[in-house]
């Protein structure tokens, strides 16, 4: 009876706790639970938190018996931003906290082979390099799913050429220089274009380490999933099947998501932020591709002058907007008493604000006509899904390759990369709106799912 349990297929599940990377893997473990596998899904105690707080997850999941939550300290008070410049700090403290904890859950605790149902495989976000050791240590598989584009994931893993090459230490000069020892990328990419770690100019800086770290152990693992699909970036899987033979493409999940859920209209709210749904009845009284939709995505942070520059780009255009507005992602306090009167004018006119919204709903609206976006990952694959054209201003991590790709390579999108001006944003959401373009390739991909 004892070994029958053993051997009973159990995948303990660790996302790092962010939006982008919960949202992709709960749907990861959905698929493994209409599999029938045993899944326990471990997050940190404040995304938990939040996730029961804001969507019905715990009543959706209870027609899987084999799944459960779990939950951990992350080192950080419950009221901390763990976003913009203090993203690190969450760094530090599941290094300090989270790593102890989750060892001892799988060496020693209710998920090490002493207990009943003991965890018979990892699938780790690809950040968290120490899971290799542990996975070792218990003689059980690991899988990292590395939930940054693929494109960033492969300058990761070329970091030791680009150092050795010269071309990493940049401090923000010489920008658009071109950077020749990514193989795969040497036609388009620029300095400019490299992940936001690549800014620092010291390579003793402990983001750099992590990333060194990591290159080291992703290839590893038994396997590596990661967010994409072949269609979109086979030849870049090519190159990174050479350093990581394992490497599985299984996006876009939302698609798989729905169709292996019986609906194609179907929604499931993994938001850790309350969803403002009123906007879908505002969407739905616009005309056809009338609307630019806004949103930063969960971590990004802009300051008053950009949130300003934005805001008269958008009512100078005379397009319909929808915007949201997270909480935490203006940096200071800004009031509506500081806010120009032609701008809350022009908002009420033509725009509808909200702190959170169904963004996969609002995107396969057939109203929404483009997307200003910061270019994290999900989003861009979300609006490529729904045959949205992007506006690119990409912030931090790996948004500054993503928007290069959408722009120059495949055509979706136009970047504005390191400018924040109500001129280029005007200009940009009349040309997405009115030119018409990108849509060809855009069906295609529709067709596809
Ligand atoms: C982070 C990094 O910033 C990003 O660069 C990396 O690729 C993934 O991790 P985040 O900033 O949250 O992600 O951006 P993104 O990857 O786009 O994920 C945001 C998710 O939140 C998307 O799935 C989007 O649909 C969802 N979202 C966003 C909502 O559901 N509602 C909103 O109002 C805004």
């Amino acid at each position: 009876m004892d070994s029958q349990k053993t051997l009973s297929p159990h995948v303990l599940i660790f996302p790092l706790p962010l939006q982008g990377p919960v949202n992709g893997m709960l749907k990861l473990a959905e698929l493994l639970c209409l599999a029938d596998f045993h899944v326990t899904f471990l997050n940190t105690d404040h995304v938990q938190h939040r996730l029961l707080r804001h969507t019905n997850v715990q009543s959706r999941f209870i027609r899987y018996p084999k799944f459960r939550f779990r939950a951990i300290g992350d080192g950080l008070s419950e009221d901390h931003p763990r976003s913009g410049d203090q993203f690190m700090e969450l760094v530090d403290g599941m290094e300090a906290v989270t790593y102890p904890l989750f060892t001892e859950m799988v060496t020693s605790g209710d998920l090490s082979s002493k207990s009943e149902q003991p965890a018979t495989c990892i699938i780790a976000d690809g950040f968290f390099s120490f899971a290799g050791g542990v996975a070792q240590q218990i003689g059980i598989p690991l899988i990292y799913f590395d939930t940054l584009s693929p494109c960033a994931i492969w300058i990761q893993l070329c970091l030791p050429k680009l150092i050795e090459a010269g071309e990493f230490a940049f401090k923000g000069d010489n920008l658009d220089a071109k950077i020749t020892c990514v193989p795969g990328m040497e036609g388009f990419l620029r300095r400019r274009d490299l992940p936001s770690f690549c800014r620092s100019s010291d390579v003793t800086d402990p983001i750099i380490k992590l990333v060194l770290k990591e290159d080291q152990e992703l290839p590893k693992a038994q396997g590596v999933i990661i967010h994409t699909f072949e269609e979109l970036e086979g030849t870049l899987l090519s190159h990174m099947r050479s350093l990581c033979p394992n490497l599985y493409a299984i996006g876009p999940l939302h698609t798989h998501h729905k169709v292996r859920l019986g609906s194609s209209k179907a929604t499931f709210s993994n938001s850790l932020w309350k969803e403002d749904k009123s906007c879908l009845a505002w969407l739905d009284a616009q005309p056809i591709k009338s609307v630019i939709f806004v949103s930063i995505g969960s971590l990004a942070v802009m300051t008053k002058d950009q949130l300003l520059e934005f805001w008269y780009g958008l009512v100078n255009s005379g397009k319909r907007f929808l915007w949201v507005r997270r909480p935490g992602s203006i940096a200071g306090d800004c009031t509506e008493s500081q806010i120009p009167a032609e701008l809350l004018e022009g908002t009420r006119k033509r725009g509808c604000i909200v702190g959170w919204a169904p963004q996969e709903e609002v995107l396969a609206n057939p109203a929404i006509g483009g997307f200003l976006t910061h270019s994290g990952w999900n989003s861009t694959l979300e609006s490529i899904v729904a045959g949205v054209p992007m506006i690119c201003w990409p912030y931090f991590v790996d948004q500054q390759v993503n928007s290069r790709l959408v722009g120059e390579v495949w055509k979706l999108g136009l970047d504005m990369k390191d400018t924040c001006d109500r001129v280029i944003v005007e200009k940009m959401i009349k040309e997405l709106l009115e030119g018409g373009r990108m849509s060809s390739w855009v069906g295609l991909i529709r067709c596809q799912n």
